[in-house]
C-alpha cells in the first residue's frame, strides 16, 4: 500500500480512536448512575484502558456512508466496543486463557480479583444493549432495531459466545478440517462483521449492500484473527500490551499451530484481498474501508 493511503488509514483510526475515547468521558455519569462504585470502577478500569477501538470505528465509517452521522451513530459504537471489553474480561479469566496482562496494564481480574471481573463483564455486556436502545433517539426506530437485533445474535451462543466455547476444546481440530476457521468466525469474526452490519442498519441500508458488507467484514474479521494469532507468536508483551505464546503455552487451536507462521501470513493477505473485493464497486478503491484490511494485515499490535 502506498505510504500516502496508510497515512490516510492511521489518521482514520486515531481520529475515530479519539472520538470514542471523548464520548466514553462525556458519557461516564450516566452510564455510572446506580452502579455500585467499585462494580462501576472495575468495568470503567477496562473500557479506559486502551486498544485500537477497532470495532466502534467500523461502526462509525458503516453509519456514515449510509448516510448517519458520527454523533448519531456513537452510542451504538460505543456499545460494541463496551461489550467487546466484558470478552476481553473473561477470556483473560484464569478459566479461560488466564492471562495477567491486557492493554498494557493488568488484566481486569488481576487488579480486582476474579469475582468482580466477572461481573464487571457481565455488567459491561448487559450495558453494552441497554446503552444505544436509550441513546439512539435520533434513528428511525425500525433501523435501531435491526442494528440491536443484529449485534444481540452476533454475541450470543451462535456468535462470540459460541465461538469462546469452541476455543477452548482443541481436540476437536483434528477431526474437523477447517475446526480454526470456524473458531476465528465466531468468536473474533462474529463481532467484527456486526460493527460494520450495524452502522449500515441504522442507516437502513438495504439487502443488497448488507449482503455485500457482511462478506466483506467476514474476511476482514478473519484475516484479523489470523493476525492476532500471528502476533501471538511474532510479538512482544510490550508491542502487544498482553502476554506473548499464550496460544501454544495452552495448547490452542490458532492458524499458526495448524498451519504454521507461513501459510498462515498467505492466508491473512488472501483473506484481506477478499474483503476489498467484497465492496468492489459499492465503494472507491481508495475508501477508509476498502483500504482497512490491507492496513490491519500488517499491524503490529
Ligand atoms: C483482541 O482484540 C481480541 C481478538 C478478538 C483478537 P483487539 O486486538 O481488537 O484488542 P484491542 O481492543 O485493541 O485491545
Ligand atoms: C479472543 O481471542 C476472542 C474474544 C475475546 C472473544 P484470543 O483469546 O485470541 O484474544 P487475545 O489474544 O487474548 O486478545
Ligand atoms: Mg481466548
Ligand atoms: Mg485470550
Ligand atoms: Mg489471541
Amino acid at each position: 500500500m502506498k505510504e500516502e493511503l496508510r497515512a490516510y488509514v492511521k489518521g482514520e483510526l486515531e481520529r475515530y480512536r479519539l472520538a470514542v475515547e471523548g464520548y466514553i468521558i462525556e458519557t461516564c455519569e450516566e452510564r455510572a448512575a446506580g452502579v455500585p462504585a467499585e462494580l462501576f470502577e472495575s468495568m470503567e478500569y477496562s473500557l479506559r484502558a486502551g486498544g485500537k477501538r477497532l470495532r466502534p470505528a467500523l461502526c462509525l465509517a458503516a453509519a456514515k456512508r449510509a448516510g448517519v452521522d458520527e454523533e448519531k451513530a456513537m452510542p451504538m459504537a460505543l456499545g460494541l466496543e463496551m461489550l467487546h471489553t466484558a470478552t476481553l474480561i473473561h477470556d483473560d479469566l484464569p478459566c479461560m486463557d488466564d492471562d495477567d496482562m491486557r492493554r498494557g496494564k493488568p488484566s481486569n481480574h488481576a487488579k480486582f480479583g476474579e469475582t468482580l471481573a466477572l461481573l464487571a463483564g457481565d455488567a459491561l455486556f448487559v450495558q453494552s444493549l441497554e446503552f444505544p436502545m436509550a441513546k439512539l433517539k435520533d434513528i428511525a426506530p425500525a433501523n435501531v432495531l435491526r442494528a440491536m437485533h443484529i449485534f444481540a445474535k452476533a454475541i450470543g451462543p451462535s456468535g462470540v459466545c459460541g465461538g469462546q466455547v469452541l476455543d477452548i476444546d482443541a481436540a476437536k481440530a483434528k477431526d474437523e478440517p477447517d475446526y480454526v476457521r470456524r473458531i476465528a468466525k465466531l468468536k473474533t469474526g462474529a463481532l467484527i462483521q456486526a460493527a460494520v452490519l450495524t452502522g449500515a442498519a441504522l442507516g437502513g441500508a438495504d439487502e443488497a449492500s448488507l449482503s455485500r458488507y457482511a462478506d466483506y467484514a467476514a474476511h476482514l474479521g478473519s484475516a484479523f484473527q489470523i493476525v492476532d494469532d500471528i502476533l501471538d507468536v511474532t510479538s512482544t508483551a510490550e508491542e502487544l500490551g498482553k502476554t506473548p505464546g499464550k496460544d501454544e503455552r495452552d495448547g490452542k487451536v490458532t492458524h499458526v499451530t495448524v498451519y504454521g507462521l507461513e501459510r498462515a501470513r498467505e492466508m491473512a493477505a488472501r483473506e484481506s484481498e477478499a474483503a476489498k473485493a467484497a465492496l468492489a464497486g459499492i465503494l472507491p478503491e481508495d475508501d477508509f474501508l476498502v483500504l482497512l484490511p490491507e492496513y490491519l494485515v500488517h499491524r503490529t499490535k
